[in-house]
């Protein structure tokens, strides 16, 4: 053992999101990947492919990132939150929780997989733009403060809300741009998500009127996958503009929550900030306009999902089919595709790979790499330089821990990847590979069809 891969950028350990590779990557003397101390194409034979790879050592590296430059840049308390929709499981909530984060959840599912792993209600945070009454209860039921988004949300809670007041946050569309896919802005003024700021003055008085409300705080979430520093320098800006008139209308706000969005290093030529810079930007921000504004400054909440666990994940995949199109394009089948990554077909997103079993050899040719789904668009890669491979070889696609399991599908029938945390040599299944009866337990056959064989 052991030399280090190119997939590394920088050394910065409590900084992943600018790395392509887990920080514990490195070459075994066969020349294979190891990833957590286990060699990958061993981990692929034993659990099978496709497979998701989490290395516990980068989670708990990067959630350490955060926590330490919210100490060291923020003058006030802060409590950064794991937006869970990048990927939600029991050993995720466990682990983010044990790290000193709470929860970011979006649907019953993901609160009941925070609940279930632990987490106290008063760490849990409920999003959504259309959440149901049993969503709303539930996050009530259990003291987790809902996050709302429009007045239907504050209705349906006026009729849940019982003996307590109902802890809430008031999420507001900030109004800024910011340059990302279209599809994961959601700052802009034309968003389905939160409060216009025309709206705000409204609801403000309407919960100054409710006694079974009680607001402590504010949110705005711009985007995702965002390197520029500039949208959260001014996002700080109109929270803090938010908080003096929540403020000033009696509100006892002492929460601010600017989101998640810090965007992480998909491929060579992405470049975003550290944590720490992100981090010291916004509290930089942040206490200038409080003190502009002669507020005390707020608890600061941040709730990152991508950066928090992409470049801890990693999929192997085994090569499949060959077909090569002369003097077009050679491409590549592999074992899964748009059902584990939907974000290539998604949001043209590019990805890095290399064969497990030769990590540094030089390509020879320039293969597409394509999913085994029935559409033309499944493709994982569309440019990849590959050292020569045979069918049977294992393919390392990286910075697969965000979007790819929580975002999974069956299509075609295809069941969903196992999931895999690597630290220190040991390897433990954190979720099982569904299996084709997985995928028939839900279906119902009506008995004037006959019997089920
Ligand atoms: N907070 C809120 C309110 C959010 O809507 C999101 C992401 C986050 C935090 C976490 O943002 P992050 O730190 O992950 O950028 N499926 C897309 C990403 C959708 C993001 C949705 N909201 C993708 O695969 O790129």
């Amino acid at each position: 053992m052991k030399s280090k891969t190119p997939y590394e950028s920088n050394s910065d350990h409590l900084s992943p999101n600018r790395n392509i590779a887990p920080i514990t990557t490195e070459i075994n003397d066969e020349g294979a990947l190891v990833i957590g101390g286990c060699d990958l194409p061993t981990l692929a034979s034993r659990y099978g492919t496709p497979l998701y790879i989490l290395d516990e050592l980068t989670l708990r590296a990067t959630c350490r990132g955060y926590i330490k430059a919210l100490k060291n840049h923020y003058k006030g308390s802060s409590l950064p939150l794991y937006a869970s929709k990048a990927n939600s499981s029991l050993v995720l909530s466990k682990l983010v929780s044990s790290e000193g984060f709470g929860l970011d959840v979006v649907s019953e599912g993901e609160l009941i997989t925070a609940l279930e792993s632990g987490v106290k209600g008063e760490d849990i945070f409920l999003h959504g733009n259309n959440k149901s009454i049993e969503e709303l209860s539930l996050a009530y039921d259990n003291d987790v403060t809902v996050v709302v988004d429009n007045n239907h949300d504050l209705d349906c809670l006026e009729e849940i809300v019982s003996s307590k007041p109902a802890r809430l946050m008031l999420r507001l569309t900030p109004g800024i741009e910011c340059h990302t896919h279209e599809y994961i802005k959601t700052g802009h003024l034309d968003s389905k998500f939160g409060f216009d700021p025309d709206q705000f003055e409204e609801v403000l008085l309407r919960l100054k009127n409710a006694p079974w409300a009680r607001l402590t705080g504010l949110h705005a979430h711009i985007g995702s996958q965002i390197f520029e520093l500039q949208p959260h320098r001014d996002l700080a800006v109109v929270l803090a503009d938010a908080l003096k008139l929540a403020r000033d209308f009696g509100h006892p706000v002492d929460d601010l929550n600017v989101g998640g969005g810090l965007g992480i290093r998909y491929i060579k030529e992405d470049d975003p900030p550290s944590i720490d810079e992100w981090v010291a930007v916004i509290s930089r921000s942040l206490e200038e306009a409080c003190m502009e504004r002669k507020l005390e400054l707020p608890r600061l909440i941040c709730e990152p999902g991508r950066s928090l666990v992409a470049t801890a994940g990693v999929t192997l995949y085994r090569l499949g089919s060959r077909k090569v199109i002369p003097g077009i394009r050679t491409y590549l089948s592999v074992d899964g595709g748009m059902s584990d990554n939907p974000r290539p077909i998604t949001y043209q997103s590019l990805y890095t790979a290399c064969l497990a079993e030769a990590p540094l050899a030089s390509g020879v040719e320039t293969v597409t790499i394509a999913g085994k789904h029935c559409e033309s668009g499944d493709v994982v890669i569309k440019r990849l330089e590959l050292p020569p491979s045979k069918s049977g070889d294992v393919l390392v696609v990286f910075s697969t821990g965000a979007y790819n399991s929580s975002m999974s599908s069956n299509y075609n029938r295809i069941p969903r990847p196992a999931t895999v945390m690597v630290q220190n040599g040991q390897s433990d299944l954190v979720q099982r590979r569904e299996v084709p009866e997985d995928l028939i337990r839900l279906d119902v056959l009506p008995s004037r069809f006959g019997a089920v064989k």
